[in-house]
């Protein structure tokens, strides 16, 4: 149904919605970033133009303006620098080059040029906790002597016990293991130990030494200068970390436990990283067209998050609880409500994110039909495969539910399609480190990084002109391309369109929130925002709606006629729908 089908008037239903109290004052900013949607491009997984199939920035250049047609202010470019790709870019070796798999510096320099012509901004993925083991500091820190400055640029101990043979304290590493290496001295002997929250191929900076700010003030002025909108601050919550780097009985290895991430590790929110985030909001204000920082500061709970959010500090910072919360009534209104208090007490936007580089993508979390055997990871073959049809169906519902929220909202590449994971890569192909170094416990986060679909001109469905994909797409893809989906109305990426333009036109980014009284048992979640309605049926039944004009529903199927009276036009289970009520 396209969207002037979908602008139905629905007849008077006679139970009158009820709102309760506003919990977010109104905003009059116009600060773009307030309100932004911000379209996340995974470079390798883009578009591939020169057929190894891996992408690569002339591909982001040549396809940008599908996504700048989608309605986009910004994208976030998750990292395209020099690296040997242990972390696929999280482990840079240069800051200021460009991976040749990606192309070059001029290639990014037409990036900007296309981004500017086409009004959108290049936010730039900044990777300041740690580097690549391949970074000429981190070389010249292991030729150099144990106590020389070049070993200050990291954070190099002494194990403990008997010859040092126990790393320096307990912590682990996100990706399995100890979050400790221990290096050969350049005369051979077993010598200090280095951290590395994550993969041993990248070690942490020592942000207690300057030469490491003072580093990284100058990495954001190049790309600044070279026309980046901002960045997007990678684990921007454990650059600092508590002297003498206590034991710490929580688990810092990423898995779902109760002592992750909350901010009392000794590795995470300590408070002098924010003086570091007042520096970068000073440097970026130097540039003119509002410059923006947003943090992936993973700490619980949200209302710390929003001490990175400040307001001398970033403009933004990651929603991951909201991202987390999961297909529940009560626990999406409560996340809802204290995200918007806890960032709207520092005068920041909420922002909201469904999937991203790191996640099972939603379409696939929303259709699991069993709990998840390994939670926060990825499905595999051996694993009860998600129901397609459902999980599409509620995550398009999900999207026009978190584009109705007042603030700023996150896409990840390929949603506009309805991806899902490829829940049966064959192991074989798995590339993420956390796969290798759990020995296969954990599967990783490949499966929601599979290269996109464009169209139907080579077997790897035109993300490369040739057969390769770095990693296979599912066979069902085909049918997903975004040529497959130009013209079909009722198609997801036309649904994303018209949802975001609908957005924009009723500014819902800078809206606020009233809830709904809920009268259906916990089925229907409501909300009402800047005079529109937003409704999402979470129950079993179908719900019927107050009088309105149906803006946009979340499919052809979302909506119902009632009974043979005809009093009301109902919500279906696992849709959602924007309304515009009618005036009494
Ligand atoms: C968070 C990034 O999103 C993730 O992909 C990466 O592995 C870690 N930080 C380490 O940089």
């Amino acid at each position: 149904m396209s969207q002037t089908e979908q602008r139905s008037a629905i007849p008077q239903h006679n139970t009158e919605a009820r709102f309760e109290e506003p919990t977010h004052g109104p905003s009059t900013s116009s600060e773009w970033w307030r309100r932004s949607v911000i379209y996340q491009i995974y470079p390798r997984s883009f578009r591939d133009t020169t057929g190894n199939g891996i992408g690569d920035l002339p591909g982001i250049t040549a396809e940008l303006h599908h996504i700048a047609a989608l309605g986009v202010d910004a994208i976030w470019l998750s990292p395209f620098f020099a690296s040997p790709q242990k972390d696929a870019g999280y482990d840079v070796s240069d800051y200021r080059a460009v991976d040749p798999i990606f192309g070059t510096l001029e290639d990014f320099d037409a990036l900007i040029a296309e981004a500017n012509r086409l009004g959108v901004k290049i936010l730039v993925d900044l990777v300041p906790n740690h580097c690549s083991n391949e970074h000429a500091l981190f070389v010249e820190a292991l030729a150099s002597p144990k106590g020389s400055s070049a070993r200050e640029h990291f954070i190099f101990r002494d194990g403990r016990g008997v010859d040092c043979q126990l790393p320096p304290n307990n912590w682990q590493s996100h990706f399995g293991g100890p979050a400790w290496t221990r290096i050969t001295e350049p005369d051979g002997t077993p010598g200090q130990y280095y951290l590395h929250l994550f993969d041993s191929a990248q070690p942490d900076f020592n942000w207690d030494n300057p030469a490491v700010g003072d580093e990284f003030e100058s990495v954001l002025r190049f790309w600044l200068d070279r026309g980046a909108g901002g960045f997007r601050v990678d684990v921007a919550h454990a650059l600092i970390k508590a002297s003498g780097l206590p034991d710490w009985d929580g688990r810092a290895d990423g898995a779902d436990s109760p002592g992750y991430p909350f901010a009392d590790a000794p590795m995470f929110g300590q408070p002098a990283v924010h003086e570091v985030y007042r520096r970068w909001r000073s440097i970026c204000e130097e540039y003119e067209g509002e410059r923006v920082l947003c943090a992936e500061a993973n700490v619980h709970p949200i209302e710390s998050m929003a001490d990175w959010v400040r307001p001398d500090e970033m403009h933004q910072s990651f929603n991951f609880p909201f991202l987390h919360t999961g297909w529940d009534h009560a626990a999406l209104k409560a996340i809802i409500t204290r995200s918007l208090k806890a960032f709207g007490a520092v005068n920041a936007p909420s922002t909201w994110v469904l999937s991203n580089h790191d996640v099972p993508r939603h379409a696939t979390r929303l259709g699991a039909t069993a709990p998840s055997p390994r939670p926060g990871d990825g499905l595999g073959p051996q694993d009860e495969q998600p129901d397609i049809v459902l999980g599409l169906a509620r995550a398009r519902a999900a999207t026009l539910f978190m584009l109705g929220l007042p603030g700023g909202a996150y896409l990840y590449q390929g949603e506009e399609l309805g991806l899902g994971d490829n829940t049966m890569l064959p192991n074989e192909h798995r590339q993420d480190p956390s796969y290798a170094r759990t020995n296969g416990e954990r599967l990783g986060r490949d499966g929601c990084r599979v290269p996109l679909p464009w169209d139907d001109s080579s077997s790897s469905l035109g993300f490369s002109d040739s057969a390769a994909s770095w990693l296979p797409q599912p066979a069902e893809w085909a049918k997903l391309t975004r040529q497959a989906q130009e013209t079909d109305p009722d198609s997801t990426l036309n649904f994303y369109r018209n949802a975001l333009a609908l957005r924009s036109s009723s500014q819902l980014g800078l809206g606020n929130l009233n809830w709904l009284e809920d009268t259906t048992n916990g089925q229907l979640l409501g909300f009402e925002n800047t005079g529109v309605m937003v409704a999402l049926n979470l129950g079993v039944e179908p719900v019927a709606l107050p009088a309105g004009e149906v803006l946009l529903a979340s499919s052809s199927e979302a909506l119902s006629p009632a009974g043979p009276e005809g009093s009301a036009v109902l919500l279906n289970p696992n849709a959602a729908v924007w309304l515009r009520r009618a005036s009494s």
